[in-house]
C-alpha cells in the first residue's frame, strides 16, 4: 500500500482495510486478525465448551470453622439480608442509613465518587466514612445478623484514587520492564496504603491481552502477549492478598484482589471499548484465558466480568464461561462480581432488572445507582419463586466464604485494624522508591544516536508541553475516572518529569530550564522534549487509528527547531501505547518511551543522566510489551517488534529515514468536537435562525450573516483566536456542530459523562436552551447564561438530554445551543468529558 493513502483508509473504516489480511503477528502469539473465522456455528456461537479449557485447583482451603459459621448464618439470614448481600451500590448514590437497611453486602467508589460526594476528598476522609459504612452494616438492631459490608475500589496503580498515595506506571508500563519480583512488591505496597484508608478489596489487576491497541484500555493491561501477562499475574496477587494460605488478610497488610475483566475485554473487534469479540473459543481460551490460571492458583479471591461481549453474547449473561468454565471448570471458588452496570447490556435486561446476571453466576451485581430497583427486582423474583433458592445461597456462600477468609467478621471496624491511620504510608519513601525502580525499568529506548546518557554539568533545556504535568504523566484512573480536571496541586511528594532532571542536573552543577515551547534565553547543550497522549479511560480513549492526536503534535515542531539549531533533541513520550510518531523518531537524535510513569518521575533521570564521569548511573533494560506500529495502522506490520528496545551497549546504528504520513485529517480525539477556534475534522459548526434553510457553515471570520442579525469573530482562548464569539442583536439563533456521520454517546451516557461547553458571556439572552439532534429526535435543557468575567466550563449530564428525548444512539448535531433575543457570548471548547466546573441541572 502507498504511503500516501493509509491516512485515508484510517479515515473512511479501518475494518474494511483489515477485512483483507487474515494474521499479524503480535509478541509471541500468532493471533488470527478480524475477520474471525469461526468454528463455531452460528445455532451455539458465544456458548463455550469447559471441556476444552484447563482445569485447575483452587488453594484455598475451605476452613472448617468458617464453613459451619457460614452455614449458620445462611439458615438464620432472611431473604432480604440474602439478596442484600448480592448487591454493590456506589458511593454516588448510597448512605449508611441504606446500607443498614438494606443489608448491602459491598459499596465502591467509582472514578469520579468519593467520601461526602468529594472525590478529592482527603485520606481521613475516606477512613471515617469507611467506619461510617461498615458500622451500619453490623448494627443488628433491627433483628438481623450484621454481615460486615467490604469496600472495593479502582486501586489499578497505586492507591490512585487517594490524593497523596504513590502512583505506580500503569500497566502497560510494568510490561516493559518484565521484573515479576517488583510486581508483587508493588502489589504489597498497594495494597497496605489501601488499608490505611480503611477499604479492603481493589479491582486489580487487570489481566486483559489487549490485541488491539486503539482500544482506550490498552494500557491497563501489561502486554499483547498471553505468556508475559500470565507470567505477573500471581505475583500481583500474591502481593496484594499474601499467599493463598493466608487466611486472616485483615491482620496483615492485605486486601483482595480482583482480576478483569472475564473474559476478552482486550479482543473486542477493532479495539473498540465493551464491544464484541468474534474470535474462536481457541482463541479465548488461549489468549484471553491464559491469565486466569495463574491468577486462580493464586487464590484470587474475586473476578469481575467484563462488559464486553464474545461472538454476539454478552459476558455478564454467559453462563457456558462464567459458570462452565469459570467456576466449574477453573474451579474458581471465589465471588464473581459484575461491572458498572454491564447487567443492564444482556440481551433481555435493563439497568433495573437483570434476573439473568444472576443465573450466568454472577454472585455480586456492580449497579452504582440501580442497587435499589435491583435490590427490589431480585427479592419480587426470590419471593415469586423464579430465580432459584440454591442459585441465591451459593452466591451468598461465595461472598460470606471472601469475607470469612479476610477474618472480616472479627476485624471491627476499620480504624481499629492494623496500618489504619498510618498515612504516612500513604506515598512513603519506601513505596516511592519501589515506583522509581519500576520507572527506571519500564522506559523503552528505540533510538540513540550517541546524545544519551546525557552530560549532567551542561546546560539542558527541558521542553514540551508535557514535562511538568503529573496528571499527564499519570494518566487515566488516577485520582478522577478519566484523569482528567486534576493538577499538580493535586500529587503532594510526586516528582514531575522535569523536576527530576532539574534535581539530577543541578545536583551535578550543571543548569536547567523548562520551556514548554522550546524557546529559550541561553543555548542549552542538549534538550529533552515531553510530549504524547493526555488521560484518557474507559471508550474515551478509544481511537480509529494509532496516531497521535494531530492537536498533541506540535511538539514535532519544536524538535524540529531545536535540531535545525544543531541542539542534540531527547524525545520522551508519554503513552498508553505504541503509536505512528515517525516525524518524531525522525527528528530527534534518541528517543525514549515512558509510558505512563506515575508519581515517580525522577526514575527518568535517573536512565537519562549519567554520573560525572559520563558513565551511565542505570541502563536502559525495558523491552517493548506490544510491537510498535509502522503506520497509524498494525495491519501494515510492526515498525519495531514485541521485545525490541536498545541498551546503552547496543551500537549507535544509521537511522534510514522513516516515510511521513499526513495525519492532520485522522478524526484524533473524539471527545474534542470543538476546539482551537474550529470544530474537529469532518465536523462544521454552523449558525442559523432555526430553519435548515438559512444556516450558514462558518468557516472564516469575522462573518456577517442571518441578515446582518448575527456577526461571528475570533476571541482570544487559551491559543491565539482559539474562541468564536456570537453577537446576536434579536431573535432566535441556533449555534450549533455538525458531525458527518452520526454519532452514537450510548455507553458515554450510561458511563455519566457529560457534554462540557467552555462559554464567556457578555450579554445574557432573553433565554437559551442545550440540546442535541438526531435525524428522529431531539432533547433539549433549558440553560442560565449569565454574564461571566471570563470562561466557564459548563457541564450538562448526557443523561439529561436523553431524557429530555434525544436518542444518544444517532445524533447528528450532538451539539446545539439556541438562544433568544440579544445575547453576546463565546464558544471556547466543546467537548465530552467529566471534569465540569459547572454542572448545569436537568432542568
Ligand atoms: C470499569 C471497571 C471498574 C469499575 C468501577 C467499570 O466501568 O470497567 O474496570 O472497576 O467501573 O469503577
Ligand atoms: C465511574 C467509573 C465507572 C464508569 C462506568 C463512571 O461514572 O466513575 O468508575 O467505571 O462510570 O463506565
Amino acid at each position: 500500500m502507498s504511503v500516501k493513502s493509509v491516512g485515508i483508509v484510517a479515515l473512511f473504516g479501518a475494518s474494511a482495510f483489515l477485512a483483507g489480511c487474515s494474521t499479524y503477528s503480535v509478541g509471541s502469539a500468532q493471533v488470527a486478525s478480524r475477520p474471525a473465522v469461526s468454528v463455531t456455528a452460528p445455532s451455539d456461537a458465544g456458548v463455550a465448551h469447559p471441556e476444552i479449557w484447563p482445569a485447575y485447583e483452587y488453594p484455598v482451603a475451605v476452613q472448617s470453622d468458617d464453613e459451619a459459621r457460614i452455614a449458620s448464618l445462611l439458615a438464620r439470614m432472611t431473604l432480604e439480608e440474602k439478596i442484600g448481600q448480592l448487591v454493590q451500590a456506589d458511593l454516588c448514590c448510597v448512605t449508611p442509613e441504606d446500607v443498614r437497611k438494606y443489608n448491602l453486602g459491598s459499596i465502591l467508589v467509582g472514578g469520579n465518587s468519593g467520601p461526602g460526594g468529594n472525590d478529592l476528598a482527603p485520606a481521613p476522609e475516606w477512613l471515617a466514612a469507611a467506619d461510617d459504612f461498615y458500622l451500619a452494616s453490623v448494627d443488628k438492631s433491627d433483628g438481623g445478623v450484621g454481615i460486615p459490608l467490604i469496600w472495593g475500589t479502582d486501586a489499578v496503580h497505586g492507591h490512585s484514587n487517594i490524593i497523596g498515595a504513590t502512583i505506580f506506571p500503569h500497566n502497560i508500563g510494568l510490561g516493559a520492564m518484565r521484573d515479576v519480583d517488583l510486581i508483587q512488591k508493588i502489589g504489597a505496597a498497594t495494597a497496605k496504603e489501601i488499608r490505611v484508608t480503611g477499604q479492603e478489596w481493589t479491582f486489580a489487576p487487570t489481566v486483559a491481552v489487549p490485541q488491539d491497541f486503539r482500544w482506550g484500555r490498552a494500557y491497563e493491561g501489561y502486554s499483547s502477549d498471553p505468556d508475559l501477562v500470565a507470567s505477573y499475574v500471581g505475583a500481583m496477587v500474591r502481593g496484594l492478598q499474601g499467599p493463598p494460605s493466608n487466611d486472616d488478610l485483615l491482620a496483615g497488610p492485605y486486601v483482595i484482589a480482583s482480576t478483569k475483566h472475564f473474559l476478552a475485554d482486550g479482543g473486542t473487534d477493532d479495539g473498540v471499548d465493551q464491544g464484541d469479540s468474534s474470535i474462536s473459543e481457541e482463541e479465548l481460551r488461549d489468549i484471553h484465558g491464559k491469565p486466569y490460571g495463574p491468577a486462580i492458583a493464586e487464590g484470587v479471591s474475586t473476578v469481575m466480568v467484563s462488559f464486553s461481549s464474545w461472538q454476539g453474547k454478552k459476558m455478564t449473561g454467559n453462563r457456558s464461561l462464567v459458570t462452565g468454565v469459570l467456576k466449574d471448570r477453573m474451579d474458581f471458588g471465589g465471588f464473581v462480581v459484575s461491572d458498572w452496570n454491564a447487567h443492564g447490556q444482556v440481551e433481555g435486561c435493563s439497568n433495573e432488572s437483570c434476573p439473568q446476571a444472576l443465573m450466568a453466576g454472577i454472585d455480586m451485581y456492580m449497579a452504582p445507582d440501580t442497587w435499589k430497583p435491583i435490590y427490589e427486582d431480585l427479592l419480587a423474583r426470590a419471593k415469586a419463586g423464579t430465580i432459584p433458592m440454591d442459585r441465591i445461597d451459593d452466591a451468598v456462600a461465595r461472598i460470606l466464604r471472601v469475607k470469612g477468609r479476610i477474618g472480616l467478621f472479627d476485624a471491627g471496624k476499620p480504624s481499629d485494624r492494623p496500618y489504619s491511620g498510618d498515612y504516612e504510608e500513604l506515598g512513603s519513601p519506601e513505596h516511592r522508591a519501589i515506583a522509581r525502580e519500576a520507572v527506571r525499568k519500564s522506559l523503552v529506548l528505540l533510538k540513540n544516536q550517541g546524545v544519551l546518557p546525557l552530560e549532567p554539568g551542561g546546560r539542558l533545556l527541558v521542553a514540551g508541553d508535557g514535562a511538568d504535568d503529573l496528571a499527564r504523566q499519570s494518566g487515566g484512573w488516577t485520582l478522577s475516572w478519566q484523569g482528567t480536571g486534576v493538577n499538580n496541586s493535586h500529587f503532594p511528594g510526586a516528582t514531575s518529569i522535569w523536576s527530576g532532571l532539574e534535581q539530577a542536573v543541578q545536583g551535578a552543577g550543571g543548569s536547567a530550564e523548562l520551556s514548554p515551547d522550546g524557546t529559550f534565553e541561553t543555548r542549552p547543550d542538549a534538550a529533552v522534549v515531553v510530549f504524547g497522549e493526555t488521560p484518557y479511560a474507559e471508550f474515551q480513549g478509544d481511537r480509529e487509528a494509532l496516531a497521535l492526536d494531530p492537536e498533541l503534535t506540535a511538539p514535532f515542531e519544536t524538535m524540529r527547531k531545536l535540531k535545525a539549531q544543531g541542539i542534540p533533541v531527547v524525545a520522551l513520550m508519554i503513552t498508553g501505547r505504541p503509536l505512528y510518531v515517525n516525524p518524531a523518531l525522525n527528528d530527534a537524535d534518541a528517543f525514549v518511551v515512558a509510558w505512563l510513569p506515575g508519581s515517580e518521575g525522577g526514575g527518568i533521570a535517573d536512565v537519562l543522566m549519567a554520573k560525572e564521569d559520563g558513565t551511565p548511573r542505570f541502563d536502559f533494560t525495558g523491552k517493548l510489551p506490544a510491537a510498535w506500529p509502522r503506520t497509524t495502522q498494525i495491519a501494515d506490520g510492526a515498525l519495531f517488534d514485541y521485545g525490541y528496545g536498545l541498551s546503552y551497549a547496543s551500537d549507535a546504528s544509521e537511522w534510514a529515514e522513516l516515510p511521513e504520513l499526513d495525519t492532520t485529517e485522522l478524526a484524533g480525539d473524539s471527545r474534542l468536537w470543538f476546539s482551537a477556534g474550529a470544530p474537529a475534522a469532518r465536523w462544521s459548526l454552523l449558525v442559523s435562525g432555526g430553519e435548515e434553510s438559512d444556516q450558514i457553515r462558518i468557516t472564516n471570520v469575522p462573518a456577517e450573516i442571518l441578515s446582518g442579525k448575527a456577526t461571528v469573530t475570533a476571541e482570544n482562548y487559551l491559543v491565539q483566536e482559539g474562541a468564536r464569539r456570537f453577537a446576536i442583536t434579536s431573535g432566535l439563533a441556533r449555534t450549533e456542530l455538525r458531525n458527518f456521520d452520526a454519532l452514537d454517546i450510548d455507553r458515554e451516557t450510561n458511563a455519566d459523562v457529560m457534554l462540557l461547553v467552555t462559554l464567556k458571556v457578555w450579554d445574557s439572552p432573553d433565554s437559551a436552551r442545550l440540546g442535541a439532534i438526531g435525524p428522529d429526535s431531539e432533547g433539549f435543557v433549558d440553560i442560565d447564561l449569565p454574564v461571566t468575567s471570563d470562561y466557564v466550563r459548563y457541564g450538562i449530564p448526557l443523561k439529561c438530554l436523553r431524557e429530555n428525548g434525544a436518542d444518544v444512539t444517532n445524533l447528528t448535531q450532538p451539539f446545539v445551543l439556541e438562544t433568544q433575543g440579544q445575547t453576546d457570548y463565546a464558544i471556547g471548547e466543546v467537548r465530552l468529558g467529566s471534569d465540569a466546573e459547572t454542572v448545569l441541572r436537568c432542568g
